[in-house]
């Protein structure tokens, strides 16, 4: 993995991907988020050495360098998921390279299912914890030292001080931003309704496939986390109604310009952490 890492970054080096503050990782439907940048370099996945292409429909492959909120950001268009084969430590690979190629912050978006029953699809959840119930970890395996320790802390993965000011800027634009905990799970499939009864009285609101392992890798490499879900349904059983994934892109879409309004704003507005 270090070696693919290694690989990867030498890579993006070389096309000038390096020097950016913010790594931004955008879930599904918020490619929007991305037209937001202004693009200095983009690229695609499979040109990257090694890299392990998305095959997911509305998750097109990307990194793009450029500047958003006038402060140099490194995008990741088109994640990976456990889904589709990949080992977890593989999902977060990108996680990997923007952390090595110098980001100190990362800002983790991503399409999720509302448990919470006063949750309305199209609003948007802070991320204040996580439930990784994706049944193992993306730190599995010999632990490379210059990235991190073996046995990290996952005591605050979602940093306070971003959390802070994430809700002061979505309060100051007349966004109601929810708070939860976001549950992983493995997919593809969506859950049942007894599965959502589940995670419910686990103490989730939102359930997604997505995100843990990349904010796991990012707090094992000291990289702090900001994490936002676009509501983009009600989960399983909540209405009755059945869930499709035109229609989680779609939503996700829908809420893509009152979000990237948003990341842009906290973006623009964040200190560089003490280190
Ligand atoms: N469940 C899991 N993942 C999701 C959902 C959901 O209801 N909506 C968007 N991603």
């Amino acid at each position: 993995m270090r070696e693919r890492v290694d690989r990867a970054t030498d890579f993006l080096v070389e096309r000038g991907f390096d020097g950016a503050e913010i790594g931004i990782v955008l879930g599904s439907g918020l490619g929007p988020l991305a037209d937001a940048v202004e693009i200095e370099r983009e690229v695609a996945n499979r040109e990257i050495p090694d890299f392990p292409e998305s095959t997911v429909k509305g998750h097109e492959g990307r990194f793009i360098v450029g500047r958003l909120g006038g402060r140099r950001v490194l995008v990741l268009k088109g994640r990976l998921h456990g889904y589709e084969g990949y080992d977890l430590a593989l999902t977060a690979l990108p996680i990997r390279i923007m952390a090595r190629l110098g980001i100190h912050t990362l800002v983790i978006t991503n399409g999720a299912g509302g448990i919470d029953l006063d949750f309305r699809p199209g609003d948007v959840m802070l991320i204040e914890d996580h439930l990784n119930l994706q049944g193992r970890s993306p730190l599995t395996g010999p632990n490379v030292e210059e990235w991190g320790p073996r046995f990290p802390d996952m005591t605050a993965v979602y940093d306070a001080d971003l959390r802070r000011l994430a809700l002061e800027v979505a309060r100051a634009r007349g966004i109601a931003l929810r708070r939860g905990i976001y549950a992983s799970v493995p997919g593809p499939q969506y859950e049942t309704p007894a599965e959502i009864r589940m995670l419910r009285s686990l103490g989730a609101q939102a359930v997604g496939m997505s995100s843990v392992p990349e904010a796991i890798v990012a707090r094992h490499m000291g990289v702090r986390v900001l994490g936002l879900s676009v509501i983009t349904n009600a989960a399983a059983g909540v209405t009755g109604a059945t869930l499709n994934h035109d229609e989680v892109v779609a939503a996700g879409q829908a809420a893509g310009e009152e979000v990237s309004g948003l990341v842009a704003e906290i973006v623009s507005r964040m200190e560089a952490p003490a280190r």
